[in-house]
Protein backbone atom coordinates (compact mmCIF):
# COMPACT_ATOMS: atom_id res chain seq x y z
CA UNK A 1 0.00 0.00 0.00
CA UNK A 2 2.86 2.41 -1.08
CA UNK A 3 0.10 5.36 -1.92
CA UNK A 4 -0.74 4.98 1.93
CA UNK A 5 2.38 5.17 3.29
CA UNK A 6 2.54 8.24 1.24
CA UNK A 7 -0.06 10.39 2.77
CA UNK A 8 1.64 13.35 4.04
CA UNK A 9 0.20 12.76 7.11
CA UNK A 10 -0.24 10.09 9.09
CA UNK A 11 -2.31 9.76 12.74
CA UNK A 12 -2.18 6.77 14.50
CA UNK A 13 -3.32 6.04 18.12
CA UNK A 14 -1.34 9.46 19.02
CA UNK A 15 -2.25 10.22 22.86
CA UNK A 16 -1.21 13.47 24.31
CA UNK A 17 -1.14 14.15 27.93
CA UNK A 18 -0.30 17.50 30.02
CA UNK A 19 0.93 17.79 32.97
CA UNK A 20 -1.61 20.32 34.96
CA UNK A 21 -1.14 22.17 38.57
CA UNK A 22 -1.85 19.92 41.82
CA UNK A 23 -0.37 16.81 39.99
CA UNK A 24 -2.91 15.96 37.66
CA UNK A 25 -3.03 15.09 33.98
CA UNK A 26 -5.00 16.51 30.98
CA UNK A 27 -5.83 14.41 28.60
CA UNK A 28 -5.71 16.87 25.36
CA UNK A 29 -6.37 14.08 23.06
CA UNK A 30 -7.36 10.75 23.38
CA UNK A 31 -6.07 7.60 20.64
CA UNK A 32 -6.86 10.06 17.88
CA UNK A 33 -5.75 8.19 14.34
CA UNK A 34 -6.28 9.87 10.72
CA UNK A 35 -4.45 10.22 7.15
CA UNK A 36 -4.51 13.36 5.06
CA UNK A 37 -3.42 12.78 1.61
CA UNK A 38 -1.70 15.27 -0.50
CA UNK A 39 -3.71 18.06 -2.08
CA UNK A 40 -6.33 17.30 0.56
CA UNK A 41 -7.76 21.10 2.39
CA UNK A 42 -9.08 19.57 5.72
CA UNK A 43 -11.47 21.28 8.44
CA UNK A 44 -10.56 20.39 11.90
CA UNK A 45 -13.65 21.63 14.02
CA UNK A 46 -14.75 21.40 17.53
CA UNK A 47 -15.48 23.18 21.00
CA UNK A 48 -13.13 25.04 22.24
CA UNK A 49 -10.47 22.92 24.50
CA UNK A 50 -11.28 19.68 22.48
CA UNK A 51 -7.67 19.65 20.79
CA UNK A 52 -7.78 20.96 17.55
CA UNK A 53 -4.53 23.27 18.65
CA UNK A 54 -3.04 20.02 20.07
CA UNK A 55 -3.19 17.72 17.26
CA UNK A 56 -1.62 20.62 14.81
CA UNK A 57 1.12 20.59 17.35
CA UNK A 58 1.47 16.98 16.82
CA UNK A 59 1.23 17.06 13.00
CA UNK A 60 3.67 20.27 12.52
CA UNK A 61 6.27 18.25 14.61
CA UNK A 62 6.38 21.26 17.25
CA UNK A 63 5.05 18.48 20.37
CA UNK A 64 5.47 14.75 20.32
CA UNK A 65 2.57 12.56 21.30
CA UNK A 66 2.49 10.95 24.68
CA UNK A 67 1.69 7.46 23.53
CA UNK A 68 1.18 6.46 19.67
CA UNK A 69 2.75 7.85 16.23
CA UNK A 70 3.03 10.86 13.91
CA UNK A 71 4.13 10.68 10.74
CA UNK A 72 5.01 13.60 8.27
CA UNK A 73 5.56 12.71 4.63
CA UNK A 74 6.96 9.07 5.69
CA UNK A 75 8.60 10.07 8.88
CA UNK A 76 7.63 8.92 12.48
CA UNK A 77 8.32 12.20 14.30
CA UNK A 78 8.90 10.55 17.66
CA UNK A 79 11.54 8.81 16.37
CA UNK A 80 13.68 11.25 14.52
CA UNK A 81 15.80 13.45 17.47
CA UNK A 82 15.51 17.07 17.91
CA UNK A 83 17.47 17.94 14.83
CA UNK A 84 15.93 16.13 12.17
CA UNK A 85 12.78 16.92 14.06
CA UNK A 86 14.02 21.00 13.30
CA UNK A 87 14.96 20.24 10.10
CA UNK A 88 11.29 18.08 9.28
CA UNK A 89 9.70 20.65 10.17
CA UNK A 90 11.75 23.67 8.44
CA UNK A 91 11.92 22.07 5.12
CA UNK A 92 8.28 20.50 4.98
CA UNK A 93 6.23 22.13 7.56
CA UNK A 94 4.24 25.77 6.71
CA UNK A 95 2.55 27.23 10.07
CA UNK A 96 0.08 30.36 11.04
CA UNK A 97 -0.30 30.14 14.49
CA UNK A 98 -3.90 31.18 16.22
CA UNK A 99 -1.58 34.41 17.17
CA UNK A 100 -0.05 35.42 14.41
CA UNK A 101 3.27 35.51 15.67
CA UNK A 102 4.97 37.99 12.97
CA UNK A 103 8.17 39.54 15.00
CA UNK A 104 6.81 43.29 15.35
CA UNK A 105 10.42 44.97 15.30
CA UNK A 106 10.49 43.47 11.75
CA UNK A 107 8.88 44.90 8.71
CA UNK A 108 7.03 42.64 6.53
CA UNK A 109 10.05 41.35 4.07
CA UNK A 110 12.16 40.33 7.27
CA UNK A 111 9.21 38.69 8.63
CA UNK A 112 8.49 36.63 5.15
CA UNK A 113 12.06 35.92 4.76
CA UNK A 114 12.47 33.80 7.53
CA UNK A 115 11.97 30.26 6.89
CA UNK A 116 14.30 31.10 3.51
CA UNK A 117 17.07 32.70 5.96
CA UNK A 118 16.77 29.46 8.01
CA UNK A 119 17.37 27.53 4.88
CA UNK A 120 20.10 29.31 3.87
CA UNK A 121 19.01 30.24 0.76
CA UNK A 122 20.72 32.67 -1.52
CA UNK A 123 20.08 36.34 -1.41
CA UNK A 124 18.65 36.40 -4.91
CA UNK A 125 16.45 33.38 -4.53
CA UNK A 126 15.24 34.77 -1.30
CA UNK A 127 14.47 37.80 -2.61
CA UNK A 128 12.07 36.70 -5.70
CA UNK A 129 10.63 33.96 -3.52
CA UNK A 130 9.30 36.65 -0.53
CA UNK A 131 8.01 38.77 -3.64
CA UNK A 132 6.49 36.06 -4.88
CA UNK A 133 4.78 34.79 -1.60
CA UNK A 134 3.74 38.36 -0.96
CA UNK A 135 2.55 38.95 -4.42
CA UNK A 136 0.14 36.06 -3.82
CA UNK A 137 -1.78 36.96 -0.94
CA UNK A 138 -1.89 41.16 -2.42
CA UNK A 139 0.84 42.42 0.21
CA UNK A 140 3.74 43.17 -1.89
CA UNK A 141 2.80 46.76 -1.80
CA UNK A 142 3.74 46.77 2.12
CA UNK A 143 7.39 45.06 2.20
CA UNK A 144 8.71 47.56 4.22
CA UNK A 145 5.89 48.24 6.39
CA UNK A 146 6.01 47.08 10.49
CA UNK A 147 3.19 44.73 11.88
CA UNK A 148 2.14 47.41 13.66
CA UNK A 149 0.98 49.43 10.86
CA UNK A 150 -0.86 46.95 9.27
CA UNK A 151 -4.97 45.67 9.67
CA UNK A 152 -5.89 42.57 10.95
CA UNK A 153 -6.77 41.10 7.47
CA UNK A 154 -2.90 42.23 6.37
CA UNK A 155 -1.12 40.43 9.20
CA UNK A 156 -3.04 37.60 8.54
CA UNK A 157 -2.16 37.50 4.74
CA UNK A 158 1.64 38.01 6.11
CA UNK A 159 1.77 35.27 8.17
CA UNK A 160 0.13 33.18 5.13
CA UNK A 161 2.81 34.60 2.74
CA UNK A 162 5.63 33.57 5.65
CA UNK A 163 4.19 29.91 6.20
CA UNK A 164 4.53 29.42 2.52
CA UNK A 165 7.22 31.24 1.01
CA UNK A 166 9.55 28.13 1.62
CA UNK A 167 6.64 26.01 -0.27
CA UNK A 168 6.54 23.42 2.33
CA UNK A 169 4.50 20.13 1.69
CA UNK A 170 2.27 20.63 4.58
CA UNK A 171 0.78 23.53 5.22
CA UNK A 172 -1.19 23.99 8.26
CA UNK A 173 -3.61 26.63 10.15
CA UNK A 174 -4.98 27.66 13.29
CA UNK A 175 -8.24 29.92 13.07
CA UNK A 176 -6.62 31.81 10.27
CA UNK A 177 -9.94 33.74 9.47
CA UNK A 178 -10.54 34.70 12.69
CA UNK A 179 -11.96 37.98 13.59
CA UNK A 180 -11.56 39.17 9.93
CA UNK A 181 -14.61 40.44 8.27
CA UNK A 182 -15.74 38.15 5.20
CA UNK A 183 -13.79 39.79 2.35
CA UNK A 184 -10.73 39.26 4.09
CA UNK A 185 -12.03 35.62 5.01
CA UNK A 186 -12.39 34.53 1.15
CA UNK A 187 -9.49 36.18 0.42
CA UNK A 188 -7.40 33.71 2.77
CA UNK A 189 -9.85 30.59 1.87
CA UNK A 190 -8.59 31.33 -1.62
CA UNK A 191 -5.32 31.30 -1.08
CA UNK A 192 -5.28 28.38 0.97
CA UNK A 193 -8.02 26.79 -2.09
CA UNK A 194 -5.00 27.54 -4.36
CA UNK A 195 -2.34 25.85 -2.33
CA UNK A 196 -4.14 22.87 -2.11
CA UNK A 197 -4.49 22.88 -5.95
CA UNK A 198 -1.08 23.00 -6.52
CA UNK A 199 -0.45 19.90 -4.21
CA UNK A 200 0.28 21.00 -1.05
CA UNK A 201 -1.64 20.10 1.92
CA UNK A 202 -3.51 21.75 4.15
CA UNK A 203 -5.19 21.63 7.09
CA UNK A 204 -7.31 23.88 8.76
CA UNK A 205 -8.26 24.69 12.60
CA UNK A 206 -11.58 26.24 12.53
CA UNK A 207 -15.15 27.46 14.28
CA UNK A 208 -16.50 28.63 11.30
CA UNK A 209 -18.61 26.39 9.01
CA UNK A 210 -17.96 29.07 6.29
CA UNK A 211 -14.37 28.05 6.05
CA UNK A 212 -15.42 23.89 6.95
CA UNK A 213 -17.46 23.85 3.72
CA UNK A 214 -14.58 25.56 1.45
CA UNK A 215 -12.47 22.24 2.50
CA UNK A 216 -12.51 19.07 0.76
CA UNK A 217 -13.26 17.20 4.46
CA UNK A 218 -14.17 17.54 8.05
CA UNK A 219 -12.77 16.35 11.19
CA UNK A 220 -14.60 16.77 13.87
CA UNK A 221 -12.92 16.51 17.20
CA UNK A 222 -13.78 16.63 21.04
CA UNK A 223 -12.76 15.93 24.52
CA UNK A 224 -9.83 14.79 23.04
CA UNK A 225 -11.42 12.27 20.19
CA UNK A 226 -12.60 12.31 16.85
CA UNK A 227 -15.92 12.21 16.36
CA UNK A 228 -16.29 12.47 12.80
N1 LIG B 1 0.55 23.30 27.16
C1 LIG B 1 -0.53 22.83 27.79
N2 LIG B 1 -0.50 22.45 29.08
C2 LIG B 1 -1.57 21.96 29.72
N3 LIG B 1 -2.78 21.79 29.13
C3 LIG B 1 -2.89 22.16 27.83
C4 LIG B 1 -1.79 22.70 27.09
N4 LIG B 1 -2.22 22.97 25.84
C5 LIG B 1 -3.50 22.62 25.80
N5 LIG B 1 -3.92 22.14 26.99
C6 LIG B 1 -5.27 21.61 27.30
O1 LIG B 1 -5.57 20.62 26.33
C7 LIG B 1 -6.93 20.69 25.94
C8 LIG B 1 -7.02 20.90 24.44
O2 LIG B 1 -6.57 22.22 24.14
P1 LIG B 1 -6.41 22.78 22.65
O3 LIG B 1 -5.68 24.05 22.74
O4 LIG B 1 -5.86 21.71 21.80
O5 LIG B 1 -7.95 23.03 22.25
P2 LIG B 1 -8.58 23.68 20.94
O6 LIG B 1 -9.54 22.67 20.37
O7 LIG B 1 -7.51 24.19 20.07
O8 LIG B 1 -9.43 24.90 21.55
P3 LIG B 1 -9.77 26.35 20.89
O9 LIG B 1 -10.89 26.11 19.92
O10 LIG B 1 -10.22 27.16 22.07
O11 LIG B 1 -8.53 26.90 20.27
C9 LIG B 1 -7.56 21.81 26.77
O12 LIG B 1 -8.16 21.22 27.91
C10 LIG B 1 -6.37 22.66 27.17
O13 LIG B 1 -6.61 23.33 28.38
MG1 LIG C 1 -6.94 26.12 19.48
Amino acid sequence: MLAQRCDPIRVAGATKIYPAPGGTLITALDSVSLRVRAGEMVALMGPSGGGKTTLLNLVGGIDLPTRGEVSIDGCITSTLGDDRLTRLRRDHIGIIFQSFNLLTAWNVFENVELPLRLQRKPHAEIYRRVLSALESVSMDHKADALPSELSGGEVQRVAIARAIVHQPSIVLADEPTGNLDSRNQDTILRILSELAAKGQTIVVATHSPKVAMSCNRTIYIEDGRVTG
